[in-house]
C-alpha cells in the first residue's frame, strides 16, 4: 500500500513536473522540481528532484537548499564556490546530504538525503540565490510515514498529550480534519478522550495526516516527543543485539565481507586495533567471523547495534533472510504491549456501555 502510495505520487510528480514561471525572456534559467510530494519511509535514502531548464552547469554558482517551513536561516544543504559548506547547515542534517557532483554539469541539482528520520516531514526549497529573478526556486514536500511511532506510542500518547487542541487546530488549517471532527473531539470531556477521538480520526486517515500530526506533536509536545524519540532508539538497539545474538550460527556461515565491516567499527573507535588486525590476517570468513563475535561480546550492546547496522547496508538480504528486516518494526510493536501489559483502563464510554449492558441484562433475568 505503503509503495502503492509512494509510487503513485512519484509517477503524479514525474507527470507533472512543474515548470516555474518566469517574466523575463525564454533564455532565463528556471529550476524545476516536482509537484507531487516525496514520500518516504523513516530509514530510507531518499533523492528530493531539481534540475535546472535549460540544461546548464551550475558547478560555478551558489546552490541552496533550505527547509521554508522552519524559522531558520540556516541550510539543509549549501555548495558554495564549487565545495559544500557545512558552517551554515542545520545540525540535523549534518552528514546526511549530498549533492549529485557529476550530474550537476548537466543541471541536475537533486539532494540526497540519508537516513530519512520523522523530523523530516516539511517543505524543502532548492533555490539559485545569484540569479535575481523569479522562477529560481521551486518547493518539494516530503512526507515521512509516522505509522509505527503512532502504533507503538499509541498509549502514551493518548494518556500524556495535553495540547490536543492546538494539534487539532493545526491539522484543520491545513485541511486535514474536518470541522466536525474538530467539534467532536473539543467536546470530549478529558484530554484521554480527545486523544482517542484524534486516533480514531488518525487511524482512518492517511500518510500525509499522521505526518502532520508528528509534526504538530514535536512543536506542541517537544519534550514528550524526545521521550519517546528517545524510548524508541533504545529498543531499536535492543532488537539489533536480539538478532545478533540469535542468528549467531548463521551469521558465522555466511557473512562475506567481514573485513569491511571489522574497518568499519575501527573506523568509529569500537574495536581495537589489535583485533581489527587479527581478522584481516585470519584465515576463512569463519575465522574471522568467529574473532569478531569475540570482540561484539565483549563490546555489549553499543557495538553489536552499530555491527547490525552495518551488516543491513552490506548484506540486507542476508539480514533479511535472517528475519531481521521484517521484525524489526513488528518485534518492537509487541515488546511495547508487552511493557505497557493489560494495565490499560477502559475509557468513561466503554464502562458506560458496560453497566447499561449489566442493568439490561439484571431487567430481563
Ligand atoms: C508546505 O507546502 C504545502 C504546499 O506545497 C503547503 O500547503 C503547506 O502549508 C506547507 N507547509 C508549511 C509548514 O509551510
Ligand atoms: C539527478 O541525478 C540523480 C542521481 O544520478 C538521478 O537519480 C536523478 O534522476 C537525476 N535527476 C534528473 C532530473 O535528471
Ligand atoms: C505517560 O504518563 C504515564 C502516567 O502518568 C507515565 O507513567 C509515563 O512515564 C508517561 N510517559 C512518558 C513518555 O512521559
Ligand atoms: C546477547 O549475548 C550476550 C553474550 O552471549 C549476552 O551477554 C547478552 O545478555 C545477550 N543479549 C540479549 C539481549 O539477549
Ligand atoms: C569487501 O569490501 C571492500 C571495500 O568495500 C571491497 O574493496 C572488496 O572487494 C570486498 N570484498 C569482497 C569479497 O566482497
Amino acid at each position: 500500500m505503503k509503495t502503492i502510495l509512494a509510487s503513485a505520487s512519484l509517477c503524479f510528480g514525474i507527470l507533472f513536473m512543474c515548470v516555474s514561471f518566469s517574466t523575463t525572456g525564454s533564455s532565463q534559467i528556471q529550476v524545476v522540481g516536482q509537484t507531487g510530494p516525496v514520500v518516504a519511509k523513516e530509514g530510507d535514502d531518499i533523492i528530493l528532484p531539481c534540475s535546472l531548464v535549460p540544461k546548464g552547469s551550475v558547478e560555478d554558482t551558489i546552490v541552496e537548499w533550505t527547509r521554508s517551513d522552519l524559522n531558520t536561516n540556516k541550510k539543509v544543504h549549501l555548495y558554495k564556490d564549487g565545495k559544500d559548506t557545512v558552517g551554515d547547515q542545520i545540525p540535523g542534517y549534518m552528514t546526511r546530504t549530498s549533492l549529485f557532483k557529476e550530474e550537476m554539469k548537466t543541471g541536475n541539482i537533486s539532494l540526497k538525503l540519508s537516513g530519512v528520520k520523522l523530523s523530516d516531514t516539511g517543505n524543502y526549497t532548492c533555490r539559485l540565490p545569484k540569479e535575481n529573478s523569479q522562477g529560481t526556486e521551486t518547493t518539494i514536500r516530503l512526507i515521512v510515514d509516522a505509522t509505527t511511532f503512532l502504533n507503538i506510542f499509541r498509549n502514551d500518547l493518548i494518556w500524556n498529550v495535553t495540547k490536543v487542541m492546538p494539534i487539532v487546530n493545526g491539522l484543520l488549517e491545513t485541511g486535514l480534519i474536518q470541522k466536525k471532527v474538530k467539534s467532536m473531539i473539543s467536546t470530549a470531556g478529558t484530554h484521554q478522550d480527545q486523544m482517542r477521538q484524534l486516533f480514531q480520526a488518525l487511524d482512518e486517515g492517511d500518510v500525509e495526516m499522521k505526518s502532520a500530526f508528528y509534526s504538530l506533536l514535536c512543536k506542541h509536545e517537544p519534550d514528550l516527543t524526545g521521550k519517546l524519540e528517545k524510548r524508541k532508539q533504545q529498543l531499536e538497539e535492543q532488537d539489533a543485539v536480539d538478532f545478533v545474538n540469535s542468528t549467531r550460527d548463521d551469521l558465522i556461515q555466511k557473512v562475506t565481507n567481514v573485513t569491511l565491516i571489522a574497518d568499519r567499527l575501527l573506523q568509529k573507535g569500537l574495536i581495537l586495533e589489535e583485533v581489527y588486525s587479527g581478522i584481516s590476517t585470519a584465515e576463512s570468513s569463519q575465522d574471522q567471523m568467529i574473532l569478531l563475535f569475540h570482540a561484539l561480546d565483549e563490546g555489549g550492546s553499543e557495538v553489536k547495534s552499530a555491527f547490525y547496522r552495518i551488516l543491513l547496508e552490506h548484506q540486507p538480504v542476508l539480514v533479511q533472510d535472517l528475519g531481521g528486516l521484517l521484525r524489526n518494526n513488528r518485534k518492537l510493536e509487541q515488546k511495547i504491549k508487552d511493557l505497557q501489559g493489560g494495565v490499560f483502563p477502559w475509557s468513561r464510554w466503554e464502562v458506560a456501555v458496560l453497566i447499561i449492558c449489566l442493568l439490561a441484562l439484571l431487567a430481563v433475568g
